[in-house]
């Protein structure tokens, strides 16, 4: 296995405009969504940080305080709860800030996830990172995150994550040209295109929020012009570094992901996973799924 630098940061970009879920987005996070009790982007940080990421730099933009304060300390509700003797509470109020140690670096104007992870330049240096997208959630039981380190790990470049969607959602995604390796679950990635159109997809291979990027993405990034709808875009970047040798930044493999992924930006998805992760909650599950099999059969 060749010799390259561990990946040990996480970036989480979480300054977009989360304009398919106004108006709840107008001045929340859609990152700060509760999926149950809990916001989208305390799992990604939980990920990353059970990937032994334990320095994350959140990318944010106009209405971040409440992502920064969700990751800081709250004493004054600390000390309410502290002298109910509200332990149970307590720990869960406490547990954000002790996942990692954050840092946040913000994104002017939101000009594109390329333009996000461009942002995370200063913090992350010469070093291979992963970008954890902060409303895109990957179910815990699947170490997806894990996978793609060590696929950096034994090919170098960048890694991204590929999940097989129906042909006619192609458009939604940036979508990938693979071609086999002798690993069944990675892939060498030869093209990559924003958003086709379903007819000129050249697979039904879609990139999903995970990557682990090569810091030579900087460089590229800053010279890739604004792509599909105006804004830099990620793939475009990554396109680049996929035509490259390993000298100058290439190659790009991809993990192919055949497990549980949840785009909690969406309003349908949104309400998917809410419901799942209920229903996997041993504290809520035994009232809720009686409830919700008496409500399908209700409205039939
Ligand atoms: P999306 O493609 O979901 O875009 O971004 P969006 O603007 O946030 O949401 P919609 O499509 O308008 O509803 C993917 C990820 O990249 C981040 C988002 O916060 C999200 O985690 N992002 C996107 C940025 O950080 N900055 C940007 O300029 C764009």
């Amino acid at each position: 296995m060749a010799d390259f630098d561990p990946v040990t940061k996480a970036v989480v970009p979480a300054a977009g405009l989360g304009t398919r879920f106004l108006p709840a987005t107008k001045a929340t996070p859609k990152e700060m969504l509760p999926i149950v009790d809990k916001p989208a982007i305390q799992y990604v940080v939980e990920e990353a940080a059970s990937a032994g990421l334990l320095d994350v730099l959140m990318v944010t933009g106009k209405n971040k305080r409440s992502i920064e304060d969700h990751f800081d300390r709250a004493y004054e509700l600390e000390d309410v709860l502290e002298a109910k003797g509200d332990e149970h509470r307590l720990s869960q109020v406490r547990e954000p800030a002790s996942l990692a140690t954050l840092h946040y670096v913000r994104q002017g104007e939101p000009k594109g996830l390329g333009h996000a992870v461009l942002c995370a330049k200063q913090h992350v240096g010469d070093h291979p990172f992963a970008c954890l997208l902060g409303d895109d959630l990957i179910d815990r039981r699947d170490p997806l995150l894990q996978r793609m380190i060590e696929v950096r790990g034994a090919y170098g470049g960048s890694v991204i994550a590929l999940m097989e969607v129906p042909r006619e959602q192609v458009s939604l995604y940036g979508v990938a040209t693979i071609e086999a390796t002798g690993e069944d679950d990675v892939v060498k990635v030869v093209d990559l295109v924003e958003k086709p159109p379903v007819e000129e997809a050249p697979s039904n291979w879609a990139i999903i929020g995970r990557y682990v990027l090569d810091p030579e993405v900087f460089a590229v990034l800053e010279e890739t012009p604004p792509g599909r709808g105006g804004e830099i875009q990620l793939t475009d970047a990554l396109r680049t570094l996929a035509g490259r040798d390993a000298d100058k930044g290439g190659p790009v493999h991809g993990v192919l992901f055949r497990g549980r992924r949840y785009d909690t930006g969406d309003k349908l998805d949104y309400l998917r996973t809410v419901v799942k992760f209920a229903a996997d909650r041993p504290d809520l599950a035994p009232d809720f799924l009686p409830w919700l099999r008496e409500f399908l059969d209700e409205i039939g």
